[in-house]
Order: C-alpha cells, then structure tokens, then sequence
C-alpha cells in the first residue's frame, strides 16, 4: 500500500516563521488551529459555505478550510490574531466592537479580515460594496446590519 508520507511545511502567519511537519492533505485550517493554536479563525462547516475559517494569503481572503496548508508556502497568512498589536485592537476591529457588531463571534474573524481586506482596496466602499464583499462570509446573529455600519464607520463618509 502506498501510504501517505508527512511532508516539512514552512508557514509565514502573521510575520512568524513557523515549520511544521504535516500530512499534505492538511488544511490550512487544520494547521492553524491543532498545530499553531490560533484558534481566533473559527471552523463550522468545514466545507467552504460559511466563511468562518477566513484568513488572508497575500491580503486577499480565502476560505482556509478549502487550502491547503501545504500550497501557502511563501504566501503571507494573516489570521485574526495578526491584526491587533499587543492589547490594541485593530481600527477595524474596534469599529466592530463599537458599533455592536459582534454577538456570539462566531463569524467576526473572519468577517472583519473580509472587511479589512475590503477597506485595504477600496478605502471608500459603498453600502451595496460592502454587502458584496461580506456576503461570503455567513453571519446568523446580527442580521448585518451593524456590521455594514461598522464598515462603512470606517470610511471617509462615516468619519
Ligand atoms: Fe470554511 Fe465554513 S468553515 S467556509
Ligand atoms: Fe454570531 Fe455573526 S455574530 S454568527
């Protein structure tokens, strides 16, 4: 039988270096939760619907249950854990909090590394700008709402 051999994996997350030695069907997800324990990026339908495992690969966000930890070498990863610097949370993050856009947090990572992903393009997102880029990324609680107002608090508009 030819079995799977486990492969060395050199992870750039959050300006980090990390090496892992990992199976390489191992997700991105799987890695960055049970190997690296950042456990901000959040699984829930480990299937690529609900946005929840959302991080960036070179700013752009990607579902990290649906990659490959083995095919983002050399890649930067963001995780949530990336944006606040010590205690001091992120603009982005601080909006959510501020405008109560957060309820049970399941979604919030990885809705605002979409939205900070959104604001890094495009400072100035309108209202249906900001609905489109968020409508991956499933929230069940807040009815969006707050977070489109938080988003666009960010804006040169909302300033
Ligand atoms: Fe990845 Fe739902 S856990 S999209
Ligand atoms: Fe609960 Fe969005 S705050 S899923």
């Amino acid at each position: 039988m030819n079995e799977m051999k486990k492969a060395a994996i050199t992870l750039n997350v959050n300006n980090e270096t990390h090496d892992i030695v990992a199976y390489p069907n191992r997700t991105l997800l799987e890695v960055l939760r049970d190997d690296l324990h950042l456990t901000g990026t959040k699984e829930s339908c480990g299937e690529g619907v609900c946005g929840s495992c959302t991080v960036l690969v070179d700013g752009t966000p990607v579902r990290s249950c649906l990659t490959l930890a083995i095919a983002v070498q050399g890649k930067e990863i963001t995780t949530i854990e990336g944006l606040s610097v010590g205690e001091k949370l992120h603009p982005v993050q601080e909006a959510f909090v501020n405008h109560h856009a957060i309820q049970c947090g399941f979604c919030s990572p990885g809705m605002i590394l979409t939205s900070y992903a959104l604001l890094a393009e495009n400072p100035n997102p309108t209202e249906k700008e900001i609905r489109r880029a968020i409508s991956g990324n499933v929230c069940r609680c807040t009815g969006y709402a707050k977070i489109v107002e938080a988003v666009k608090s960010l804006t040169e508009e909302g300033k």
